[in-house]
Order: structure tokens, then sequence, then C-alpha cells
């Protein structure tokens, strides 16, 4: 079951050109385009007249062309053309779904559009900031319900383990003890992590070059239904940064970086996980860019492994007991957030009255 009344990533925006752009987003076959005003807009992927996926046809410039007989579409949905100026049917048009280009991002509302409310959107305004925040980003196609990426993300115990030769660092015992503080959220919940005086992992010493220890900090929010923001880095040990979560001096200097990860369920097995990586740190260095894209890219191809194997052995047998342990904190703050949201969508049926 989705979460219907949401904003969901549909595409990076330099995925959409005049091209139609296919993607099935919460079991429902869409169809992006970039009209010829440049404005995005999202479709249901099916032809009224004999079902054919509108995908395959063309952008013109009153629309999208159907690719077997010709009708056109305008972006929201009504057909505008019947080939040979024949009677447009009053009842010719696909369902429209509302879209808005934000920060790169194509947001799509898959619920009530009466209800989509761009204000609701989350800023993310890193990716605006090439100057203080260059960025290069991606999407990977992921076997999993979106929840165990969700999931993945919530609980970095896992660092040390599957990630051990990138981000993770040397000793699995450092991420499980590292100083946790987990607040829940309107939307969501937030959860900083802090490892001190500690062994900095490969991918910091090769991006900032640190000599010794250093104060290692995560700092992660989840945003229901797909989106966690994170914002990690580390300075040398003892300047001071972290007073029990009440943060001390500056923590430039050092290594620093925001991860976006928004996952978008494509059915209920497997999602896209549209991410991004900026560097806060020789900012004037395309290579500092692509270099950390390339490190994180392996160590998220190592989570898309687990996930995917995970989501493989959980349909063996659905429904299945599995545990909690200590470190599910985040995990389980991020789950009932999912459900309460679900919940209320579900009360929100307007009761028929009685008599
Ligand atoms: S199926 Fe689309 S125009 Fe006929
Ligand atoms: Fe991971």
């Amino acid at each position: 079951m989705f979460i219907r009344n949401a904003w969901y990533i549909a595409a990076w925006s330099d995925d959409i050109r005049q091209t139609p752009f296919a993607r099935r987003i919460l079991d429902e076959p869409i169809v992006l385009f970039r009209d010829s005003s440049g404005a995005i807009a999202a479709l249901e992927d099916r032809c009224c007249h004999r079902g054919t996926p509108l995908a395959l046809g063309e952008v013109v410039p009153a629309g999208l062309q159907c690719g077997y007989h010709g009708l056109v579409f305008d972006r929201g949905g009504k057909c505008v053309l019947v080939p040979g100026g024949h009677t447009i049917p009053p009842d010719a048009r696909v369902r429209s779904y509302p879209v808005v280009e934000k920060d790169a991002f194509v947001w799509i509302w898959m619920g009530d559009p009466s209800r989509a409310d761009r204000s609701l959107i989350l800023d993310y305004p890193y990716h605006n900031d090439r100057k203080n925040w260059p960025h290069k980003h991606t999407t990977y196609p992921i076997k999993c319900n979106y929840m165990l990426l969700i999931d993945n993300l919530m609980d970095l115990s896992h660092l040390g383990f599957i990630h051990k030769e990138t981000i993770g660092g040397m000793s699995p015992a450092l991420h499980v003890e590292a100083k946790m503080r987990t607040v829940k959220t309107p939307a969501g919940v937030r959860f900083d992590r802090w490892m001190l005086d500690s062994e900095p992992p490969p991918t910091y010493v090769k991006a900032a070059g640190f000599k010794g220890r250093v104060d290692r900090w995560q700092e992660f929010e989840f945003v229901a239904p797909g989106t966690v923001l994170q914002w990690s880095g580390a300075v040398d040990a003892g300047r001071g940064v972290f007073k029990d979560f009440k943060y001390g001096g500056s923590r430039d200097g050092g290594f620093s970086l925001r991860l976006f990860h928004g996952a978008t369920p494509e059915t209920e097995n497997r999602c896209f996980y549209f991410w991004s990586t900026a560097n806060g740190y020789r900012q004037n260095d395309p290579i500092a860019t692509a270099e950390l894209f390339d490190e994180i890219a392996r160590a998220f191809n190592q989570d898309k492994t687990v996930v995917e194997a995970q989501q493989a052995r959980l349909d063996e047998n659905p429904g299945a007991p599995l545990i909690d342990i200590h470190g599910d904190g985040a995990r389980i703050h991020a789950r009932r957030a999912v459900e309460r949201l679900l919940a209320q969508e579900n009360s929100a049926v307007v009761p028929v009255a009685a008599g």
C-alpha cells in the first residue's frame, strides 16, 4: 500500500527533454515530457483511444502525440487533435498528474490533485548553490520495496560492515557505539551520530588529507514518505565541535558532504533511488566532485546488493517475524511516520451520511 497524497520525485529535471520519458510510479504507468514552452507534464501512459503507451509517441507543438493513430494530448491530458480534423469526443482525455520542477528534481503528486499543495515540497537549496555545494546526481532502479532503502539509511550500524572499505571506517564497533540522538519530527525523524576521536575512513582521508584522528558527524533527516537528507563530515579531533549535541565551533576546514536520498516506489517491490553528492570542500576542483560521487556510488552499490538480496529473501517467506535491536530506533520512527500518514489517508474517506 502506498501513500498517495504526497510529493514523490519522478525524475531529475535534466532527464526530461522534448521526448517522452516513461516511468512506473506507485505502480501506475506515467509518461513525462517537456512541451514546446519548456514546461514539464506528466500523463497517464495509456492512450484513451486504444490503450497504447503514449511514451511510444512524440512531442509536437500542441502536446504529446500518440504514436498509433496520432491523437494529441495537451499538458492537462485533454485531447486537442484527432488527425484529419475529425470531431474530438468530449471524453477524449487521459489523466494528468500535478508536477513541479524544483531544485533539480521533478516532483509528482500521485493522489487527489486538489490537495497538491506545492508549498509542501521540501527545499533543497544546495542543488542550486554550485559555488559552495557543487554536486552530481543519478538514479538507481532497485529491486526492493522503497522502505527497505529507507531502513538502510536509518540504521548506520551497517557502515562498519558492508562499507568498511569506503565510507565506513575500519572498526564496526565504532559505528555500533557512536553517540546518537534521535528526535521525532512532524514529518518523520532526525538523528545525529558522532564518532569522536576516531580513525577517518578511507574516503575522508582521500578527499581531505586527514593526517590523524577526527571528530566525525552524520546528521540525517527522514521526511516521509521517501526523502532522507544527510550532512556528514569530520574535522581534526580535539577542536571541540561536539558538546553533547549542543554544537560548538565551526565545522569548516575539514571534510563535509551533503547527500540527498529520494526513494520513489515503482511497484511494491521495486523503487527508484534518486541520489546526489555535494562536496563542501575543494569546491573549485571538479575532480573532487567527481571523485566523491564515484566513491559514494561504490558504497551505494554495496547497499543495493544487500537490499535486493534482502527483498528476495523476504519474498520467499512474507510475514515471517523479524526482530528489532538497539540500533533500530530511528528506523522504527521512520516506519511509524509512514504508517501515520497511511492511516491519515485511509481515515480521510468521507463518511456516508447516516439515515
Ligand atoms: S491508440 Fe492512441 S491514437 Fe489510437
Ligand atoms: Fe549504506
